[in-house]
């Protein structure tokens, strides 16, 4: 049986379990701690130092999200040292960065910007001043933005921890220290996979969907939840819908299986297809040699589809036809797919796209 660690938090006795963080212990107990940097599934970096609570004895405020709990523990999440600390860090953050919520992509769905609402914040007590970066626009994908980043390192764990891409990194020290590929390179002149995971778990508007740019706000957003249709392995996702189109994908680390919220190039960013106005919706036949393609019903397709099956099983021989079916079918589709070539057509030449 887990062994069972008796703590104290905020007033409240509570059971964690052994190895466990505070932080975790807290969550599970309902009780509201903020983070920035922590991200479950990833390495504990405690960089932020938004998570800290008072723990008696301990010579100074603990990072919540990598202090793992004791015997006998008593944590107070919400005394004056522990706001006054957090407002600090979120003031110094707020004012090293150009975090203008008026145009940012992420505003309503930004953690610094929430954090700076439930402190209360009206305006930071320092100056602002950031390191006026360009903007990153130079790829269809993905915006950065390194005004807006709070260097808490999501992106990197992402990159390197859960998609093991390892193309993000920290360079550079102290003021000027900056994340991104190697040599300073823009993503789509790096190694750099697109897949999309480093915006996902960005907590602010540093690294945000370039597709979705100003085709709505968060709350705007209609979530569906889907399996992706680009391979077999059947991707959990959600759709982001705002006035009946596709804006964008996001992962969903509710969904635990098989994708855990991760996702990749196809899945996060080939949606464009659902509404493109070239989309083959009738079928087309070219009823003359070089003449134009021209809309038919499925009876006609179909008809001349049998019968030009039937001139080249008989010229050539039933081998002579293959069938390519598609990850994007059921298996019932697919197994009568294979049925339809081997009994009707009468060869084994059957293959998939997911196989490929
Ligand atoms: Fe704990 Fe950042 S969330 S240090």
């Amino acid at each position: 049986m887990e062994k069972k660690i008796p703590i104290t938090i905020d007033g409240r006795e509570v059971e964690a379990a052994a190895g466990q963080m505070i932080l975790e212990a807290a969550r599970e107990n309902g009780i509201f701690i903020p983070t920035l940097c922590h991200y479950p599934g990833t390495t504990k970096v405690g960089a932020c130092r938004v998570c800290v609570v008072d723990v008696e004895g301990a010579r100074s405020l603990v990072a919540s999200c990598c202090m793992p709990v004791s015997p006998g523990m008593v944590v107070r999440t919400d005394t004056k040292k522990v706001r006054d600390a957090q407002r600090l860090i979120v003031e110094l953050l707020w004012a090293s960065g150009d975090h203008n919520c008026l145009t940012c992509e992420q505003n309503g769905n930004c953690d610094l910007q929430n954090l700076v609402y439930w402190l209360e914040l009206e305006t930071p007590r320092f100056s602002i001043q950031f390191p006026k970066y360009k903007p990153e626009t130079t790829n269809t994908m993905i915006s950065r933005d390194l005004n807006k980043c709070i260097l808490c390192g999501r992106c990197i764990r992402a990159c390197n921890e859960i998609q093991v891409n390892e193309v993000l990194d920290f360079s550079k020290r102290g003021s000027r220290a900056k994340v991104g590929p190697a040599f300073d390179a823009d993503y789509i002149d790096s190694e750099c996979f697109f897949c999309g995971e480093c915006a996902d778990v960005c907590p602010v508007g540093a690294i945000t969907f370039r597709q979705s740019r100003f085709k709505g706000r968060p709350w705007e957003m209609q979530k569906v939840k889907t399996t992706c249709t680009y391979c077999g392995v059947g991707c959990q996702m959600d759709l982001n819908i705002n006035n009946g189109k596709i804006v964008k994908v996001t992962g969903n680390r509710d969904y635990a299986q098989p994708n855990g919220g991760s996702l990749c190039i196809k899945g996060r960013f080939g949606l464009d297809f659902v509404n493109n106005p070239d989309r083959l919706k009738k079928p087309l036949i070219r009823k003359e040699k070089g003449g134009e393609l021209t809309e038919a019903s499925w009876d006609e397709a179909l008809e001349l589809i049998a019968k030009k099956f039937g001139e080249i099983k008989k010229k050539d021989g039933a081998d002579s036809i293959a069938g390519l079916s598609s990850a994007r079918c059921t298996n019932e589709e697919n197994y009568l797919f294979q049925k339809f070539m081997r009994a009707v057509v009468g060869t084994n030449n059957v293959d998939h796209c997911a196989r490929l």
